[in-house]
């Protein structure tokens, strides 16, 4: 139980006991009402940023940076991963990354912070797309150029956030 659903429970127990039955039941209702909006905290949808960095965001970059600098040449079949790994890049920035803004703001980022994370995070979702239609046209130098965006995507995000990350 959160917090404030003690604090409903614990209200609705004392109404309980001084006004009988009917009164508990109506206040019940109310208190519970009442509690609903601001007791659902925005919920990320995967635990928490870093989990989701880590193990989807980094697997999926990871694989590409493997099979376009180490695995040539790329093969039909290595360009439609490219294009599936780019794809779900893609949905995790259209979708997931700005959940987790309502949280780092309670942790102290700034009104800039925010704006400038979700630049970045619209920008991935961008570059991502770009770089998953020119594998599906199984394009290996426009493949090429668009992962080197992407790449620098992640870091100028990071490097506002996460110095310490930086890769090159
Ligand atoms: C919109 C901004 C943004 C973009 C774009 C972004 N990241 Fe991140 N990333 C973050 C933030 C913020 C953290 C730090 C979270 C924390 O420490 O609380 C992070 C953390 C990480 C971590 C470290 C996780 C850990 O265990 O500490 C990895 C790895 C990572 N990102 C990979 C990537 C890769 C790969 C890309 C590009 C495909 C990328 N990120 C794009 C914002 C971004």
């Amino acid at each position: 139980m959160t917090f404030k659903g003690k604090i409903a429970g614990f209200l609705a127990g004392m109404v309980a006991l001084c006004g009988g039955v009917g009164a508990y039941e109506f206040h019940a209702r109310h208190v519970a009402a009442a509690a609903t909006p601001a007791a659902l905290p925005a919920q990320p949808v995967h635990g928490n940023l870093r989990q989701l960095m880590e193990t989807k965001v980094h697997t999926e970059y990871t694989y590409m940076s493997f099979t376009i600098w180490h695995d040539q040449p790329l093969t039909a079949e290595k360009m439609d991963s490219i294009a599936a790994a780019s794809g779900r890049i893609m949905d995790i920035a259209a979708h997931d990354l700005s959940s987790y803004e309502p949280a780092y703001r309670q942790q102290g980022w700034t009104d800039e912070d925010v704006q400038f994370f979700d630049n970045k995070r619209l920008q991935l979702t961008q570059i991502a797309e770009e770089l998953q239609k020119a594998a599906q046209k199984h394009d290996s130098s426009q493949v090429t150029s668009f992962f080197l965006h992407l790449d620098n995507t992640c870091q100028s995000c990071h490097s506002r956030f996460r110095k310490d990350l930086s890769w090159t």
